[in-house]
């Protein structure tokens, strides 16, 4: 949560302009307020700040006659923990002398402010960033260099954080992280550093990108390379260095209208991609290795944890019942909020496989943190190579979902399940695994999602008649099980409409209450166990509630009319596709896509959440 992004840089160009683009590529990190501190040539710090997206920010510099113009800037854009939305509690935080930019939580807030106050600290916002400013002042204030006065004032703090600090009489910036993402960028043409939260915002600007690792403190210049520094002041080799591999091309929505509908549509030729890097391109030695890797015998592995949050969770569940079939190695699945404190049984036999888009968050990170002390093998389903997931593994699935700039997660979601399909067929046939046959399974989940994006319009005409309806109670069992967890969060997050997701036999127990005329249940019924859905779904239609069928196509033979809605697809009773579900929550997702467009929502910046949740 929270972006931050800083410039150095020569003459040639405006470092205002870099940080306002930097913020824009970074507003999927939160969108509270945005702010930006420059140099001007006076050595004065000026911030200008504004309250919600960055294009108030943006309206806010325009409407400023002389453009200011700087070759050293910080910016930040919020997702609100401490402190109200308030223009005061926007960042950047600046006395004057110095200032700071920040991601993450300070844990010993209270203690170190009332230490502050009690020195005569005066305080003008509500946020625990602050807190770090007043400390760095007061110890460069006292002689200290600025790099030293950050490690003094990094070493009083608790929790997981990033800063990017600046001196209004220095050529220089400070940069230090724990846990929370941060990455320098270069560029071989020109003399100026970066600074970001997410290389996604370097595309363009750096072409080599540098990651320090935890406490390491980054000291960045236009005259030297950028030097590292351990917390004791010694030199530190501790960062890595990677060329950037993104591209302008991946920064666009083309000719959608929102990045989720253009997200949801590139699912097909996504899948395509992943399957040949896979099964023919760079990603077959991962294949080749993870094949040796699990070609130990099954009874010799405990239990595959299966760990993450949010969507990336439901992508948890189908994949530890994908394990479960096939294998018949028991699964924990597990929220990484709860697992990381509920003391979990951990053997050093099991295996624990974590999922993510970001790779950053914060409850999924501390879940590895625990499975790596207890000596577990772990390995992750991740999208962002060389996040802090990627990292910190000894084994990495790399989803290959391209960037994800949609707040609501949709083609992540599938390539997760689809990567751990993968996983899971691996494990199961080891030295044998069918590629052919796998390669088929793809395929045909392929053509059915093209099949089905292809009749969008159709959910789109049944969204028009539900979408100012009370509510949505999604049902489904077995793998549409999760899925209906997800198409009830899709919906809630992006349309602002109460959803609850249900196993079908569920109902029964409690939320048949909410049953009237004004809920919608959105029955899912898979090619098992549809006798037994078939029956939840009359319970609600005898209580009169509006029912969306989702039924293979056998159904509409049978039964020309399932509920007030009736979607088929083309599955046959009795012959469940390993993959199906994937293909129905596409569905899922062009469903709460057209209801939020039709209550008019924010879609790509849902109010409240932030893509990467780096908080606990
Ligand atoms: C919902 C959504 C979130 C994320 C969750 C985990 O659409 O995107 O629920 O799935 O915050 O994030 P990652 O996958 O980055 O660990």
């Amino acid at each position: 949560m929270c972006g931050i992004v800083g410039y150095l840089g020569n003459a040639n160009r405006n470092g205002v302009d870099v940080i306002l683009e930097g913020l824009t590529r970074l507003e999927y990190r939160g969108y509270d307020s945005a702010g930006i501190c420059f140099r001007n040539e006076k050595s004065e710090l000026l911030t200008i700040k504004s309250v919600g997206k960055v294009q108030n920010l943006k309206s806010l510099l325009e409407l400023n006659k002389n453009r200011p113009i700087s070759n050293m800037a910080i910016g930040h854009t919020r997702w609100a923990t401490h402190g109200e939305v308030a223009e005061k509690n926007a960042h950047p935080h600046v006395n004057g002398k110095l200032a700071i930019v920040h991601n993450g939580i300070i844990e010993n807030l209270y203690e170190l402010k009332s230490y502050l106050q009690a020195e005569g600290v005066q305080f003008s916002s509500d946020t625990d960033s602050e807190v770090f400013l007043h400390l760095t002042y007061k110890f460069f204030n006292s002689g200290a260099s600025l790099k030293d006065a950050v490690i003094e004032a990094f070493k009083l703090i608790k929790g997981n954080s990033a800063f990017l600090v600046i001196a209004h009489d220095l050529q220089e910036m400070i940069a230090i992280k724990r846990v929370a993402p941060l990455v320098i960028g270069r560029n071989s043409y020109q003399s100026e550093v970066f600074v970001s939260s997410d290389p996604f915002a370097l595309i363009g600007y750096a072409d080599q990108l540098l990651f320090p690792e935890d406490e390491v403190v980054a000291v960045l210049t236009l005259e030297e390379e950028p030097q590292f520094f351990e917390l004791n002041g010694a030199a530190s080799k501790r960062f890595s260095t990677q060329n950037q591999q993104m591209h302008y091309s991946d920064l666009g929505k083309g000719s959608y209208e929102h990045f989720m509908q253009k997200e949801i549509f590139e699912q097909p030729l996504l899948i395509k991609n992943w399957i040949h890097h896979y099964l023919e391109g760079q990603g077959k030695k991962s294949v080749e290795e993870l094949t040796k890797l699990l070609s130990i015998r099954p009874e010799k592995i405990g239990r595959i944890h299966l760990v993450a949050c949010g969507t990336a969770w439901h992508a948890a569940l189908l994949i530890g019942d994908m394990i479960e079939r096939t294998s018949r190695i028991p699964t924990n699945v597990q929220l990484a909020s709860e697992f990381r404190y509920k003391n979990p049984i951990l053997h050093a036999n099991d295996i624990a496989i974590f999922i993510s888009q970001s790779g950053e968050t914060a409850d999924t990170l501390a879940a590895q943190e625990l499975c790596k002390r207890a000596d577990l093998f772990t390995l992750a389903i991740v999208n962002v190579a060389n996040s802090t997931l990627y990292r910190n593994s000894h084994f990495n699935l790399l989803t290959h979902a391209g960037i994800e700039v949609g707040v609501a997660s949709t083609k992540a979601f599938t390539l997760q399940v689809l990567t751990g399909y993968l996983f899971s067929k691996i494990l199961k046939e080891r030295e044998g695994f069918d590629r052919n046959q796998f390669k088929h399974n793809v395929y045909e989940l392929l053509q059915n999602m093209e099949r089905g994006l292809d009749r969008a319009g159709e959910i789109a005409a049944i969204a028009s008649e539900l979408y100012s309806k009370k509510g949505f109670i999604f049902t489904g069992r077995g793998p549409y099980f999760p899925i209906a967890l997800e198409g009830a969060l899709k919906i809630k997050e992006i349309a602002y409409v109460h959803a609850e997701g249900y196993a079908a036999g569920e109902l029964k127990h409690g939320p048949i209450a909410l049953i009237d005329e004004e809920m919608v249940n959105i029955a899912i019924l898979g090619s098992e166990l549809f006798e037994k859905t078939l029956s939840n779904m009359e319970e609600v239609r005898a209580r009169k509630g509006i029912i969306f069928a989702i039924a293979p196509k056998e159904f509409s033979e049978v039964r020309p009319r399932l509920g007030n809605h009736d979607f088929y697809f083309p599955l046959e009773y009795g012959k469940e596709v390993d993959l199906n579900p994937l293909y129905v929550s596409t569905l899922m997702q062009l469903f709460s896509y057209y209801v939020a467009k039709m209550r008019g929502t924010d879609i790509d910046k849902p109010r409240n959440l932030a893509k990467s949740v780096t908080v606990e």
